[in-house]
Order: C-alpha cells, then sequence, then structure tokens
C-alpha cells in the first residue's frame, strides 16, 4: 500500500489517535448500548464515561461548569442551533466574508425568508477582521455578531476576544465558529468572553467524525431555542422539554460511540498538549510559508498576516493553473493529499478573487504532521514550480 502525506487537517484530523479507535472498537465488540436511558450498571458506566468527557472539555474550554457544553452531531448542527435557536423575526446579524457554510447558509436561509436582515464585514488585507469594521456594522435590532475564529481558507487568526467585546458593548449576543481553532490552539470561553462558541470535535480534538458542541455560556440558555424536541432520558414524566442544559437542546440517544472516541481523545488533547501542539505546528507552518513562497509562481494567499495570527491552514495558487489540477498532480505523483477548490466558503473566494480560477489549493496541518511531511511538500512544489514554468 502506498504512504499518504496527509495535509487536510482542516476537514478533520487524521489518522485518529490509537486509544480513540481502541475505544469505539471495544465500545462495538463489548458495549453497543445507548447511554442515561437504562438503569443498569453497564450503561451507567458508559454514561458516566461521557459526562466524564463532557467535564474534560469544559476544563479545556475554560467554561464554568459541564452542562455549558451541549453535545452535538457536527459543527454544522451547533453553529445552526446557534444561529436559528438565538434570532427572532427582525433582528439583524453582523458577521464576516471569511465565514464556512455553516454559518452563511442559516442566515442565508432567514434572510431570504424574510426573517433576518444580515451584514457581511470584510477583512483587512492580512485576512483580519478588525473589531472597528465589526463596531460599523452594527445597529439598533442587531442581535448576533457571527465571527469565526480561525478562517478554514486562509487559517488567519481572528480577534475574537475585542470583536465579542464590541457585541457586549452593543447589547448583542456574540457566537464563535471554533471549527479549526479548538485543539490547534489554546480557545478559553472566559478568556474570549463569548456567548456561544460552536465547533465540531473531530478536528483539532481528535475524535471521530459525528461529534461536535456547542458552549452555551450562562443565562443564554433562556434565550436559546432547541431546533429540536425529544427524549432525554430525563423528567420523562412530562411531555414538555426540559429547561435544564444540556439536556434542552440534547434530544434523542447520543451518538455513544463517538463520544467514547471523544472521551478517549480527551485524554491526550489536554492543555499542555494544545499548547505544544501549537507552538510545533506553527514552526512547521514558518518552513512551508518560508519555502513555498520563494518557488516562482506560487501566491499564498493572505501572507501579510504574521506567523502568530496564523494556524498551519495555507491556500495558495500555482500561476494561473486550475487547483484542481494542482491537488490532482499532488495526489497521484506525491502522495500528497489536499484540498481544492472553494472549501465551502464562497464568499472568502469571492473576496480573494479566486472564484474565475477554480478556488485555491489548500495545504493544512494537524497532529499527525512531520517535519519531514513539510520537506517531502517542499519539494513537491519546487517540482511543479519547474515543471509548469
Ligand atoms: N469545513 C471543513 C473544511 O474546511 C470541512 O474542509
Amino acid at each position: 500500500m502506498r504512504s499518504h502525506i496527509y495535509f487536510d487537517h482542516a476537514a478533520t484530523s487524521a489518522p485518529k489517535p490509537v486509544q480513540v479507535t481502541e475505544r469505539i472498537c471495544r465500545y462495538f465488540r463489548e458495549e453497543g448500548l445507548s447511554a442515561g436511558r437504562g438503569s443498569y450498571e453497564r450503561a451507567e458506566k458508559v454514561g458516566r464515561e461521557i459526562s466524564v468527557a463532557r467535564t474534560s472539555l469544559a476544563l479545556l474550554l475554560g467554561a464554568d461548569s459541564p452542562e455549558r457544553i451541549v453535545f452535538t452531531h457536527s459543527g454544522t448542527e451547533a453553529l445552526n442551533l446557534a444561529i436559528q435557536g438565538i434570532l427572532r423575526p427582525g433582528d439583524h446579524v453582523v458577521t464576516s466574508v471569511l465565514e464556512h457554510n455553516s454559518v452563511l447558509r442559516p442566515l442565508a436561509s432567514l434572510a431570504e425568508r424574510g426573517l433576518i436582515d444580515v451584514s457581511y464585514v470584510q477583512p483587512n488585507e492580512a485576512g483580519l477582521i478588525e473589531p472597528e469594521a465589526i463596531q460599523n456594522a452594527m445597529k439598533p435590532e442587531t442581535r448576533l455578531v457571527a465571527v469565526v475564529h480561525v478562517s478554514n481558507v486562509l487559517g488567519t487568526i481572528q480577534p475574537v476576544r475585542e470583536i465579542c467585546e464590541v457585541a457586549r458593548q452593543q447589547g448583542a449576543f456574540s457566537l464563535i465558529d471554533a471549527s479549526q481553532a479548538v485543539g490547534h490552539l489554546p480557545v478559553d470561553v472566559k478568556q474570549i468572553d463569548c456567548d456561544l462558541l460552536a465547533a465540531p470535535a473531530h478536528k483539532g480534538l481528535l475524535a471521530p467524525l459525528g461529534t461536535g458542541f456547542l458552549f452555551v455560556r450562562s443565562g443564554v440558555e433562556k434565550e436559546l431555542q432547541p431546533l429540536q424536541f425529544g427524549g432525554t432520558g430525563t423528567k420523562s414524566e412530562s411531555h414538555q422539554q426540559p429547561d435544564e442544559l444540556p439536556e434542552k437542546f440534547e434530544s434523542g440517544s447520543l451518538n455513544v460511540p463517538g463520544l467514547l472516541g471523544l472521551s478517549a481523545a480527551l485524554e491526550i488533547v489536554t492543555p499542555e498538549f494544545v499548547e505544544q501542539e501549537s507552538a510545533r505546528q506553527a514552526e512547521l507552518t514558518r518552513q512551508l510559508l518560508e519555502a513555498v513562497e520563494r518557488i516562482p509562481g506560487v501566491k499564498i494567499y493572505a501572507r501579510s498576516a504574521s506567523l502568530e495570527k496564523r494556524i498551519g491552514v495555507v491556500s495558495l495558487s500555482v500561476g494561473q493553473h486550475d487547483p484542481r489540477v494542482i491537488g490532482t498532480i499532488l495526489d497521484e505523483h506525491f502522495h500528497i493529499e489536499t484540498r481544492t477548490g472553494f472549501h465551502c466558503a464562497p464568499k472568502t473566494h469571492h473576496w480573494l478573487g479566486t472564484i474565475p480560477v477554480g478556488g485555491t489549493v489548500r495545504l493544512s496541518l494537524g497532529h499527525s504532521t512531520t517535519e519531514a511531511e513539510i520537506a517531502s511538500v517542499i519539494a513537491a512544489f519546487e517540482n511543479i514550480g519547474d515543471s509548469l514554468g
């Protein structure tokens, strides 16, 4: 079997740590139960393990208590809950052109039905959203400011703390899409001072696909409507949805194998691990940027963002070549796996001017990326630069 060089960690982290895959396999081999329902020891044990995962995640994110973490099946589900759950007819939303479709599309759907109005803020040349730009877009009826923590196309780290402060001063709720940030750099909800923060758990947290979460600041749950109603395994004598967190937003059986995988992952992804990985991946990103930008014809987007303001997500183009062609050459000739195209972030590509050429080639680093792999990708781009001129 050929060896693959995986540069698509922004899509999902791979390979998952063996402790994660082992825990999931053991679940299917020996347990296979639901959690939070059965009144027998084995189901309670699985439920306790999921509670431990909730506690570990709350600690990692600096949340006040574990119930502030609502488990979802994806980052998209968490963002939909936040957006559709907090907005009311007549509201205005400030967001940015750097958002992923998991923010843009729920907003567009509400706006197309005439329910809300949306303003899209542009970043500066370095791919950074300035808090003043958010401030200038605010209106008296602005109820929500929704901003991405790290652009999934450019890798630029947004000043989310300052942006949340602007939102709060104007009486709006703040929602951070931390999909590309969690696990790649320290994320502390107290420090950011956000009302809502959503992310998948299968990216930087190294859990399997099918896992995600929404952090809900204390008190915000009163304003947040569930999108789904149903069984929670609590207050089952009532036909009404419980008000308590996390049950208010966790109807239906949990993704038990996924969350047990997350539980195992969070034994690895500790605050110390995130600090170390953040520094290690920053150094690898530096090596990649500094070598690849010297290759004639290669253009790196948002290159003027300093190393402190970016993570290991790099978008580039080679001359006027279609990024899909470059992606295919990387894969077929060098076994390097990237994501090309628009990365579900159409407004980012409109802003970059990369829609007519078919988007960009995106390289995204993660926990399994090595220095040798960075050297291989640099060599591949030197080769492509020579061949394609
Ligand atoms: N949002 C993920 C990405 O950027 C899937 O690839």
